[in-house]
């Protein structure tokens, strides 16, 4: 199936003669949904590699209403299917309650989050009245995948192999309200971790789907104030939520206006439950004040939970940004460093240190490892240039402090790179690592995989992509044996 639109064709960042990066070159949207089998590839597909490769990202489908923010976009599945050394491209945008209004109407509807929300047609649950577009995480769950958005929303549900959207997820009609970008899933048990939070209290309300799919327990847990939570955590029997000091100015509120501060004075708070806990029974831990975009892992050792983070030192847009795309650019620029915590359950104390001075993020670990002990992390380095792009690997190991990386090269990035366990693996990183790559020279995408034991290496394949895959968000492997259950 080929479908095309008409491409995005003002680039401009609305109201000025600025050009906006985010729907240019690397950035720009493509306009057509393919499918193509049989992909050339540069190396040898390792045939001990069977699943799919999953990335989301934002693709506005329509002429942006306003000024364009990258997280606007709808929201594009791109999916490499590798199975006995052969490999199969497919992508599509998810197609969400608002994406299929704006089809309708041919033209976008929604006004994205630089400008006001008055007069959108419908907005998530919290009654923010912006684009659901489930464009942020892709996770696998009981043989589906869903798709997320970081403001929380409905779950979108995608066939993992043709990418046709099977519709908003409420697990068998027991979810109410939203969920958001990063619910964990254990594997062991089958249950899906989530949580929820709006400018209005509760503030955070986190949740279980069991593994039979249903919704099984929700409670309210109390915060000072809205807040920005991004990711969680869980361990063999807890779960991680955080209350950290990147919060709504609240003077700004009242004057209707929307404006993030960080305010040092204020701890980071970790929040530790029983997995089936309340909201009174959080056992709240303080750390030195930060923001987190995303957890690498957690797990239990004795009296202690550890957990490893991608720590942002000062998540505060930089102060001489003044024009609306320096301030966009400076609110999407990403510092952050590997991070360890360590909560004393006995103690009630915290403990944390720094490992590694790199700025690396959007971190993966072996997915059958979350909440348990995991040696490797595998995260993507942030580069230097005023945009986000990711010029490089990294592993870490995480029990010897060591790390190796990989540089995609000049003018070359690329995307989440998730752990892709070989058929029979037995550690985490008995396998590969899969991610895009996108030439900006070249104008072109590829698939790289590395073997996961010696990234420094190089890519063993290059799968190249019949099309152009713009730059995004989160990217997960689903195994075949996955496929097959
Ligand atoms: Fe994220």
């Amino acid at each position: 199936m080929t479908q095309s639109t008409q491409p995005v064709a003002v680039a401009q960042v609305a109201g000025t003669d600025e050009p906006n990066p985010y729907l240019l070159g690397v950035y720009a949207p493509v306009d057509t949904e393919i499918d193509a089998a049989d992909l050339r590839v540069i190396g040898e597909i390792p045939t001990d590699l069977n699943g799919v490769y999953l990335r989301n990202g934002p693709n506005p489908r329509h002429q942006p209403e306003g000024r364009y923010h990258w997280f606007d976009g709808d929201g594009m599945v791109h999916a490499v299917q590798l199975e006995n050394g052969k490999a199969r491209y497919r992508n599509r945008w998810v197609r969400t309650k608002a994406f299929q209004a704006e089809s309708e109407a041919g033209k976008a509807l929604w006004t994205g989050v630089m400008e006001s929300p008055r007069g959108n047609p419908f907005g998530n649950a919290h009654g923010l009245g912006l684009k659901d577009n489930a464009n942020t995480d892709v996770i696998f769950h009981r043989g589906k995948v869903l798709t997320t958005w970081y403001l929380c929303g409905s779950p979108y549900a995608i066939d993992p192999l043709s990418l046709e959207t099977l519709g908003a997820e409420d697990f068998l009609g027991t979810l109410v309200g939203d969920l958001m970008a990063h619910p964990k899933v254990d594997e062991r048990t089958g249950e899906l971790f989530w949580f929820d939070y709006g400018p209005r209290p509760p503030f955070m309300r986190y949740g279980v789907v069991s593994a039979d799919g249903k919704v099984t327990h929700v409670t309210n847990v109390d915060l000072p104030g809205p807040r920005l939570p991004h990711d969680m955590a869980i361990t063999e029997n807890y779960a991680i939520l955080m209350d950290l000091p990147l919060i709504q100015d609240m003077q700004a509120a009242r004057q209707g206006r929307h404006k993030i501060i960080f305010d040092r004075s204020l701890p980071a708070r970790f929040g530790v439950l029983p997995r089936y806990g309340n909201g009174s029974q959080v056992r709240w831990f303080e750390a030195n004040p930060c923001y987190i975009y995303h957890v690498v892992n957690s797990w239990e050792s004795g009296e202690e939970i550890v957990l490893d983070v991608c720590r942002v030192t000062r998540p505060h847009p930089r102060a001489d940004a003044l024009t609306p795309l320096a301030k966009m650019l400076s609110y999407l620029r990403l510092d952050a460093q590997l991070h360890r915590y360590r909560f004393n359950l006995r103690t009630g104390q915290t403990s944390e240190t720094p490992l590694d001075d790199d700025n690396t993020e959007f971190p993966t670990v072996d997915a059958r490892t979350v909440g348990k002990r995991s040696r490797y992390a595998y995260n993507v380095h942030i580069s230097p240039e005023s945009t986000l792009l990711f010029d490089g690997l990294v592993k870490y190991d995480t029990e010897t402090g060591g790390k190796t990386s990989w540089s995609f090269g000049a003018g070359r990035w690329g995307s989440e790179a998730p752990f892709a366990p070989r058929d029979g693996s037995t550690s985490d990183d008995d396998g590969y690592l899969v991610t895009f790559v996108q030439d900006e020279g070249e104008n072109r995408s590829e698939l790289d995989i590395f073997d996961a034991a010696d990234v420094s290496a190089g890519p063993v394949a290059r799968v190249l992509l019949p099309q152009r895959v713009p730059l995004g968000f989160h990217a997960t492997w689903v195994r075949a044996d996955q496929l097959r259950k």
